[in-house]
Parts: C-alpha cells; sequence; structure tokens
C-alpha cells in the first residue's frame, strides 16, 4: 500500500473548488526531502542541487525549492525564461541542453547561468553565439558503452546506453574541448554525465562521481585546468512500485563523499541536477472514475487521460492507482483504467487489481509530480488540467489555472 497525502474527504473539498482531473503536490513533503537532500550532501560545503525544471516546470514549485537552498537546471528558451521570471538567475542557473540554438546561449548569458556544454563544435559555436567565453563553463560527457548499474524494478531504462544517448562528448572530445577552451579565456570547469535514469541502485550516483573523479584528474594532469565542480546531474530513482525500496539518500551522499575522498578531490564541488527524486512522489494526479464498460476486459474510464500523464503510454510506466475512501477494501476487481483519447495506449493501467471502483470515485494516481504535467499534449484537444499546491497549513493554493478551450483555439487562423 502507498499512502496518499491527502483524504478523501479533503480531496473531495478540494474537487468542489477545482474540478477534475488536477495535479495536487505536497508542500510538506517537497520540503522535507529537499532538506534531507542537503543534509545528506553537508559534507560537501559547495554542494547544490540545480533542479530539473523539465520535470515540473511550475513556477510555485521552483520557488518552494529555491527557499530550500535549490537552484535551476534549464534547458530551452521557455525554462530559462521562467526561471528569469522567478527571480532564479546567475550562479543559481545551469544551462545543460543539447542542439542548442544560437538565441538560447545568448539568454543564458545574458542570465550569468553556468553554461554546460553538449558537445565540442558548441565550443566555436558559443563564441560565436555570445561573443566570448565564460570564465566557468561545464562540459558533458558521455563515456560510451553500456552502463547497466541501478537497473530498475520496472524491467527498463530511460536511458543506459550511453553508446545510444545522443548527450555528451566522446573522452579525446572532452580533451580538446577543455584545452580549447583554456585558451579561450575558461578559467574554471566543471564536469558532467547523466547515464542512467530512474535508478534505485545507491551506488549509481557514488559510481558516476568515481568516474567523473577519475576524469578529472586525468584533465588536470593533461591541461593543468581548475575543475572546480562535478554535476552528477540526474537519475536517482523513486519507488514507483509499493513493493520497491527507496533510495536511501545518506547512503549516496556518503558514498560520493568516498569517492571524492579515494580520488584526492575533496575540494571539489558536488552538483546535481534531480526532477524525479525531488518532486514525483510528492505530486499526484487526481482524477474521478466516470464511466465503466465490460466488454472481453473490465475498463474504468477517467476523467483524465494520457495527455495529463504520458508516462504509461510512452513507456508502459507503472503509477500506483489508490482509490480513495477504499484504501482497505480487497483488490478484488481486474481494471484497465483509461481515459478517453482515441488511442488504445491511453491507459493508466492495465490488468491492475483494484477494489470496485463506481463513477464518483476519486482515483490518486501517485508519483506523478515529477515528468507527468509536464510531459503532457493536445491531442484529440483534450486540456491541461490544473496544478495545486496542498500547503503545509493543509490550505490549497492555485499554482496553474486548469486551460480553457479558449486557450487550445488561441493560436488557430480561421
Ligand atoms: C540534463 C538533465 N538533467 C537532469 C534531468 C533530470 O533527471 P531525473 O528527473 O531523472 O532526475 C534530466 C532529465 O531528462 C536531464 O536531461
Amino acid at each position: 500500500m502507498k499512502n496518499t497525502f491527502v483524504t478523501k474527504e479533503r480531496l473531495e473539498a478540494i474537487a468542489a473548488e477545482w474540478p477534475t482531473p488536477f495535479y495536487l503536490y505536497d508542500e510538506k513533503g517537497i520540503r522535507e526531502n529537499a532538506r534531507r537532500l542537503r543534509q545528506a550532501f553537508a559534507w560537501n560545503p559547495g554542494f547544490r542541487e540545480y533542479f530539473a525544471v523539465k520535470a515540473t516546470p511550475t513556477p510555485g514549485i521552483l520557488k518552494l525549492l529555491y527557499e530550500e537552498g535549490c537552484g535551476c537546471d534549464v534547458s530551452s528558451m521557455a525554462e530559462l525564461l521562467l526561471a528569469e521570471r522567478c527571480g532564479i538567475t546567475g550562479k543559481d542557473l545551469m544551462f545543460s541542453s543539447n542542439n542548442t540554438p544560437a538565441d538560447e546561449f545568448r539568454k543564458a548569458a545574458e542570465l550569468g547561468a553556468i553554461i554546460n556544454l553538449d558537445d565540442l563544435t558548441l565550443v566555436d559555436f558559443l563564441k560565436e553565439s555570445i561573443g566570448y567565453i565564460p570564465e566557468t563553463v561545464c562540459c558533458r560527457y558521455n563515456p560510451g558503452g553500456t552502463f547497466t548499474l541501478g537497473a530498475t524494478g520496472e524491467g527498463f531504462q530511460v536511458m543506459d546506453t550511453p553508446a545510444e544517448a545522443k548527450y555528451g562528448m566522446t573522452r579525446p572530445q572532452l580533451s580538446e574541448a577543455v584545452r580549447k577552451l583554456a585558451d579561450m579565456g575558461a578559467k574554471s570547469f566543471g564536469l558532467h554525465a547523466f547515464l542512467a535514469s530512474n535508478t534505485l541502485s545507491n551506488e549509481y550516483f557514488p559510481t558516476l562521481a568515481q568516474i567523473l573523479c577519475r576524469l578529472a584528474a586525468e584533465l588536470r594532469q593533461e591541461t593543468g585546468v581548475n575543475i572546480t565542480f562535478l554535476n552528477l546531474s540526474g537519475g536517482i530513482g523513486v519507488p514507483y512500485r509499493p513493493e520497491q525500496t527507496e533510495s536511501d539518500i545518506f547512503a549516496i551522499g556518503e558514498g560520493v563523499r568516498r569517492a571524492c575522498e579515494n580520488a584526492g578531490l575533496d575540494n571539489v564541488a558536488i552538483y546535481a541536477e534531480l526532477g524525479r527524486y525531488m518532486l514525483a512522489p510528492y505530486g499526484a494526479l487526481i482524477t474521478r472514475a466516470t464511466h465503466e464498460k465490460h466488454i472481453y476486459k473490465e475498463y474504468i474510464g477517467v476523467d483524465a487521460c494520457a495527455c495529463n500523464l504520458m508516462r504509461p503510454a510512452m513507456y508502459g510506466a507503472y503509477h500506483h492507482i489508490t482509490v480513495m475512501g477504499k484504501e482497505h477494501a480487497p483488490c478484488d476487481h481486474l481494471y484497465d483504467v483509461v481515459g478517453g483519447l482515441c488511442e488504445n495506449n491511453d491507459k493508466f493501467a492495465i490488468d491492475r487489481p483494484l477494489p470496485e471502483i463506481v463513477p464518483g470515485d476519486l482515483l490518486f494516481i501517485h508519483d506523478t509530480g515529477a515528468h507527468g504535467f509536464s510531459m503532457g499534449y493536445n491531442y484529440n484537444g483534450k486540456l491541461r488540467s490544473a496544478e495545486l499546491l496542498l500547503k503545509e497549513d493543509g490550505s490549497v493554493e492555485l499554482l496553474r489555472r486548469a486551460e480553457t478551450m479558449d486557450d487550445y483555439f488561441r493560436t488557430v487562423v480561421w
């Protein structure tokens, strides 16, 4: 069983004011988790989490995390503008993009963001785009091959074969980029890599830290440059299934500390760009059962669809479902829980044992706080939902209103 962070009565009251479907985020959970992360890396004075904005690009969430000491990791013009409007700029911003347009480099430079270069060719392109090379710059490494550590119980990793991934530079390219950047005026360097997504192994970050520590030592020796930070990026996973165990952030922090100590690199700052770990468990998609259908299988139709949460349709991802008020009822019905899209993969659950569901029941779709709302789309003209924050004092704050048909048709030339 997975805990919901809200009761059925409270959820009904919220739904009376803001109709389903909507996303609900848990302020208490988000803050406590962010504080745990900081504690786990307190041994590293320069530690910084740059929250991966793509996971939950919602100003109310970014500001809340900023209050907890997190900067923002942004990867596009919209994300740069979003951070700027939240007042998050300068060294509080990490710009980690790929296939980057010149105007995005210009905006990142204007905001004083730390720029993370995805490719060797971007060294010259950055100079052409902004007219200079910043004093502090980061390079993204791709070691190639296969990276198997940290496999999730879901039987897949979103990205576990660096050789097949479009990101980062090869080892020889990295040496060339660093040398070139140093010749062009860069003084302080960071190294970045993201080798696997949604890992539940406490060894992923420490292993990556070892890889980057070794790389930093080699590059220092080869080129004499000053490597001041290692960006371990995202990738710490969450237990989407109730039987999975959650990552132990203190063991992860300690493992990274040991990796740095063993490499004699106790003076580098550790950065992270976590998205899922920071937000997924503290957000839920709330939807209401609207129909039941009995054909070759039993279907429950709900008022949300894959446009609101794409992960199950896209990756076959598991999201646990609690039928509110029936937490202790026997799971003696086997349902496909579906949205209303004209796409047969529009299913939040397939053959899922659940308590009997009747139209009107509220469903709490767990662990959707990251890469949930943000991956939304408008197929069949379905609208994006509202986003709400359940505050620590029990009140609810609207973070984003639901889209309207007027929003949907706004760009049309009739
Ligand atoms: C560059 C970069 N950093 C961080 C993240 C966040 O990853 P996660 O949510 O798995 O922690 C992503 C995810 O796509 C990413 O592309």
